[in-house]
């Protein structure tokens, strides 16, 4: 008991790279760890707008900040115990690999995705292979939305028997406007299936409990971007697609993501079934929806989920495995990123190419 006192009480001190819209929030949601020992101490960001931001931010929480325009700098001053990587996709490879090699060891969440190539994020994984001393967390986040959580749940506790199909529809609005607009190109982003779509094929992976073997995709750029101008150069960015995902215990899961349907009730609707039953999650209306074949339709139940710790629990899960190193490791870690932008890859390849592509092409 003593122990866990200590534990909770123990300073831990992060600096985040990256303070656009997403850093921010991480700088909110690590707030509501301050009575967890969680304090933000350094922000590294070359974009003064959004350095003004956070630093306006971080006060109004009482964190004075030390503040950097990059992130070796951060690195250098060691100040910092853990660090947030929200800077944008095509940066993540460097300043990753310049963490691990720091010899000051920092512990890093990542957003996700980890990065925009395979071959980008093999060489991280690599590297953090040979520094046991550093945890890294990839910020595939979808898995704590309650409903998805609650989802996650039903599944794993073999509710619906063995799974065979999983559909997952993101119908949303279009991608929002970002610093230098870094977003409009697949050579930042890796492209819309890797850079959005990493988050459900990492809960397809977890669903079918199983890994991918081949992948076929159809997409395309057809209503959003087309008049938008950057450089001399239109986006290339795909907004809809349809996506096919083989596993290897013969399950299978589909994407329907569609980036103009603002006119949607929900962001993401997620149908799980099995052999015995099937479950279903709604999100942003929270619900979760189970049946199973001898219940039939009038068995359905509908859950209501609820879960006011959704801001933080990503970061109170890495945290509780940062204190509790040498028995712990992060709920999604390096492999998890890897895969999810390696199916993400394989469907751009597969759009590009008109064929089904296997994830040994990609791997
Ligand atoms: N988990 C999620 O659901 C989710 C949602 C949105 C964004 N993201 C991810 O978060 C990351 C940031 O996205 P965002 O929406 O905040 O973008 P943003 O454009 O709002 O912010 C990015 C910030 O990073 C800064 N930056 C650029 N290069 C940098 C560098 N080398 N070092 C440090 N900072 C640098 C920019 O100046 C900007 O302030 C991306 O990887 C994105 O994919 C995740």
């Amino acid at each position: 008991m003593a122990d866990e006192e200590e534990k909770r009480t123990i300073t831990v001190k992060y600096g985040i790279i990256g303070v656009g819209m997403m850093g921010r929030e991480h700088l909110i949601n690590l707030s509501h760890l301050r009575h967890h020992g969680v304090s933000v101490v350094s922000i590294a960001d070359p974009h003064p707008p959004s350095l003004t931001s956070a630093i306006d931010l971080a006060h109004s929480f009482n964190w004075p900040l030390q503040v950097f325009s990059g992130h070796k700098e951060m690195l250098d001053s060691e100040v910092c115990d853990v660090v947030i990587v929200s800077s944008p996709n095509m940066t993540h490879h460097r300043i990753l690999m310049d963490i691990i090699a720091h010899p000051k060891p920092h512990h890093v969440l990542v957003e996700k995705p980890l990065c925009t190539t395979v071959a980008h994020c093999k060489e991280v994984v690599e590297a953090a292979r040979k520094r046991p001393d550093i945890m890294v967390q990839v910020g595939l986040e979808y898995r704590y939305m309650p409903p998805v959580a609650k989802l996650i749940k039903i599944v794993k506790g073999g509710e619906v028997g063995p799974i065979r199909m999983v559909a997952i529809r993101e119908h949303r609005f279009p991608f929002l406007v970002k610093v230098n607009d870094w977003n409009r190109f697949n050579a930042n982003t890796g492209g819309t299936l890797v850079e959005k779509c990493c988050h459900f094929f990492d809960l397809m992976r977890l669903f079918a409990g199983a890994s991918p073997i081949r992948v076929m995709a159809s997409g395309a750029m057809d209503v959003n971007h087309k008049d938008e101008v950057y450089d001399g150069k239109v986006p290339d960015i795909i907004d809809n697609a349809y996506v096919i995902v083989e596993f290897d215990n013969g399950s299978r899961g589909m994407l329907d993501l569609c980036m103009f349907a603002e006119g949607s009730k929900n962001e993401q609707e997620i149908s799980v079934v099995g052999d015995e039953g099937k479950g279903e999650a709604f999100v942003p209306e929270g619900i979760v929806r189970f049946g199973t074949r001898v219940s039939g339709r009038d068995g359905v139940q509908t859950i209501q989920t609820v879960d006011e710790r959704i801001n933080f629990l990503e970061h109170l899960n890495f945290l509780h495995a940062i204190k509790n190193k040498g028995t712990e490791t992060p709920e999604v870690d390096l492999m998890d990123g890897l895969i999810s932008v390696a199916i993400g890859v394989a469907a751009q390849v597969s759009i590009e190419q008109g064929r089904f592509v296997s994830m040994d092409e990609v791997l």
